[in-house]
């Protein structure tokens, strides 16, 4: 399909997705979103893609929401449309793992589109916020929840509030990124990670995600049972066969899916 506002490539079973409305930092408006969240349905459903990585420009990853598309709307405006919600929600379903590649700012709802992905890959110039504060509104797609279990309620509490940047360095200190690279090794860094993950058994990584993205929905002792359920069922496919056979005879594991 034909994107306008994202850039979509395929290559070596990795989907890479480029926001790019150049011109206003990749600030997230319908059309984006819904590109966006079309084009993750069509990586979920092909079977070429093992993994995908979500990435913006060097300066910025995304500015937030539109704030010039949202200026003049009403609050019976935004709660009829649902500003965004089923895309974003569509996002967050996605099975496969996403990997998103930030650089420079990913502030409001660009930092709450990193937060939707798997795990948060950084360069030393990304600087993440919440600064609808600024605006007069809140954040509004997930900067007060995911961000809280993130970072703790501190951090949390201090970027909804003041609504200041949190700079590579201390995102890292605080759990928000799983690692910081230089920016010119942001790209290689981000795909090579979406490669190790691409080598797993799928149905393994697909289980893997939905097991700890259970510890988000549920007490310890419910996600301790669902962990150990998901464990004992993997014992059902060939790729565990696989898997530990290949380690007993020393050689690398050729996995099939199955
Ligand atoms: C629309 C945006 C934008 C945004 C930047 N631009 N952010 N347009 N919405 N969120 C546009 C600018 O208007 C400008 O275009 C161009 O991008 C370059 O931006 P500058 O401000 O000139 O760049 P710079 O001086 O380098 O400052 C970068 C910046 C600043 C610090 C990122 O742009 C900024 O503060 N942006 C807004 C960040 C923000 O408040 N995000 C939260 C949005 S609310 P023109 O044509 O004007 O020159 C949100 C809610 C989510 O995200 C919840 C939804 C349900």
């Amino acid at each position: 399909m034909a994107y306008e506002t994202i850039i979509v490539e395929i290559e070596d079973h990795v989907a890479l997705i480029k926001l790019n409305r150049p011109d206003a930092l990749n600030a997230l408006n319908d059309q984006l979103m819904s590109e966006l969240a079309t084009a993750l349905g069509e990586a979920q459903q092909n079977d070429k893609v093992r993994c995908i990585v979500l990435t913006g420009s060097e300066k910025a990853f995304a500015a937030g929401a539109d704030i010039k598309m949202m200026s003049e709307k009403s609050f019976v405006d935004v709660f009829t449309e649902d500003l965004f919600t089923p895309d974003s929600e569509a996002i967050t379903r996605i099975r496969k793992p996403i990997i998103a590649a930030v650089s420079g700012y990913a502030l409001g709802g660009g930092c709450e589109l990193a937060m939707m992905c798997d795990f948060i890959i950084c360069s030393d110039t990304a600087k993440f916020g919440q600064p609808e504060i600024n605006l007069g509104v809140i954040a509004g797609l997930g900067g007060t929840q995911r961000l809280t279990r993130f970072v703790g309620k501190s951090k949390a509490m201090d970027m909804n509030l003041t609504g200041r940047f949190m700079d590579a360095e201390e995102a890292e200190r605080s759990g928000l990124v799983s690692r910081v690279v230089p920016a010119k090794k942001l790209m290689e860094e981000a795909m090579n990670a979406a490669q190790k993950v691409a080598e797993k058994s799928m149905i393994t990584v697909m289980a893997a995600k939905e097991a700890v993205n259970r510890s988000y929905e549920t007490t310890l002792r419910e996600g301790l049972l669902f962990e150990r359920r998901v464990f004992h069922s993997l014992f059902a496919t060939e790729d565990q066969k696989e898997g530990m056979a290949a380690f007993t005879e020393k050689r690398q594991a050729q996995f099939r899916d199955k």
